[in-house]
């Protein structure tokens, strides 16, 4: 078992670009497999969640090939030309990989198991199973809430409009995929705006997809033309080193060539609820993303602030990190509206309030949040990943402005996202 010790510093100025976007990575090596020819891929994050996507579609029958670092050729078999795999599929910690490739795999006519790590088989599906199987899928799981191992068994499906009761990017994907294989139109109605990478990317992909008043329909079966694309840097890795620049004050950080999808930005309107000064420059469009170079400092002293509603989605990966710019804010940060951050990589809830209050952080878990009390000084301290990468990563953070060395321990899962994490923190 790893693990990470960091040590208090003091102000820095830090230039850096971090890895690809998992999100767009996984949507980026899925549609392309889905395409009708050679698609090139360049900037995808290489770390395990992406590499466990690039392995099922091997086994799916897909050639996917590293040409040299985040650059791969993927050669589309076209929308049903997926094959039966031989074994079970094996997404790893990669929620995200499953969802997509259940979607595709309820339209496609074979049985198929995907299985994953301790954590997926902690997940519940139920939220996927459901609207798949109103759409005439057979998707299979342990126990009512569908726990993986998940058998799903392709069938003809039938277009459907469905509204996840709790939003999620993740549904909201997984059903356009089975959508973009079903005859008619099929609807994914959203109460709060999620992630829309699929949308854009199947865009790139030409393929139409109707947005209007916070719903999402395709219309199938659609065709996706082959196309090569740049996958730009993840902003929920970015996210460590930007709360690392307001947590210690006096420093400065720029990241380059980050995604700054509206959808995902929400981390940066928090940071600026709470005092910090953000900045975006350069921003271009990268593909189907917009992207810019982000920086941010402390400014002034820091302030609470609320995570509730819209911003929740707009930052769901990034809550445990705004939690350790909570315990160097005055007042309380109220996180409200987030029951899903109980079944993430680790009940989040849980995992941060445990883990930053063993260094003196006081933050008391809600049914669908949490409140953080601050400013707190944090001291040294052990804390423990729960083998969540962003909650290993938060906890580092939280080294660098704690008034003695914290030691992470269990630090492999950082790799599922951000390869490379340590060594970029270690030359802050
Ligand atoms: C993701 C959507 C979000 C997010 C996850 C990645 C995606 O999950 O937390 O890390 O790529 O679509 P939900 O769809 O469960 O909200």
């Amino acid at each position: 078992m790893t693990s990470l010790t960091v040590r208090p510093r003091g102000p820095f100025t830090a230039d850096l670009r971090v890895p690809g976007d998992k999100s767009v990575s996984h949507r980026a090596l899925v549609l392309s497999a889905l395409s009708d020819g050679t698609c090139e891929v360049h900037g995808l994050l290489e770390g395990e969640d992406c590499l466990s996507t690039a392995r099922c579609l091997e086994a799916l029958g897909v050639e996917c090939q590293r040409r040299a670092s985040g650059h791969w050729v993927v050669r589309g078999r076209g929308l049903a030309g997926w094959q039966p795999p031989r074994q079970a599929l094996d997404v790893g910690n990669a929620g995200t990989a499953l969802s997509l490739l259940v979607g595709v795999l309820a339209a496609h006519p074979f049985q198929s198991t995907i299985t994953g790590d301790e954590s997926i088989q902690r997940r519940p599906q139920r939220r996927l199973a459901e609207p798949l199987r109103l759409m005439g899928a057979a998707v299979e799981g342990r126990g009512e809430d569908c726990y993986p191992p998940l058998t799903v068994t392709g069938k003809r499906l039938s277009p459907i409009s469905y509204e996840p009761p709790v939003p999620s990017a993740q549904v909201k994907s997984a059903l356009l995929l089975a959508g973009a294989h079903t005859e008619g139109e099929t609807t994914v109605v959203e109460s709060s705006p999620t992630r829309d990478h699929t949308e854009r990317m199947l865009r790139l992909f030409g393929v139409a997809v109707q947005v209007s008043g916070g719903q999402v329909s395709i219309r199938g079966p659609a065709s996706l033309k082959a196309t090569s694309l740049t996958v730009p840097a993840d902003i929920s890795s970015a996210a460590f080193f930007l709360v690392a620049g307001v947590v210690v004050p006096g420093s400065r950080v720029t990241v380059r060539d980050v995604g700054v999808n509206p959808s995902r930005t929400g981390i940066l309107d928090f940071l600026r609820a709470m005092g910090a000064e953000v900045e975006i420059r350069n921003l271009r469009q990268e593909a189907s993303e917009p992207i810019a170079d982000v920086s941010v400092s402390a400014g002034q002293r820091l302030r609470g602030a609320e995570i509730s509603g819209d911003l929740v989605p707009r930052m769901i990966d990034e809550i445990p990190v705004a939690c350790v710019a909570a315990c160097f804010a005055s007042g309380e940060t109220v996180v409200r509206d987030a029951p899903q951050l109980r079944h993430k990589e680790s009940d989040r809830i849980g995992a941060i309030a445990s883990q930053l209050g063993r260094l003196g952080a006081e933050i008391i878990p809600t049914n669908d949040g949490l409140i953080a009390r601050g400013p707190r000084q944090l001291h040294g301290g052990v804390c423990d990943s729960l083998g969540d990468h962003r909650i290993a990563m938060a906890c580092a953070v939280a080294g660098l402005a704690a008034s003695e060395a914290v030691e992470v321990r269990d630090t492999e899962c950082i790799a599922t996202s951000f390869p490379g994490f340590e060594d970029l923190l270690a030359g802050l």
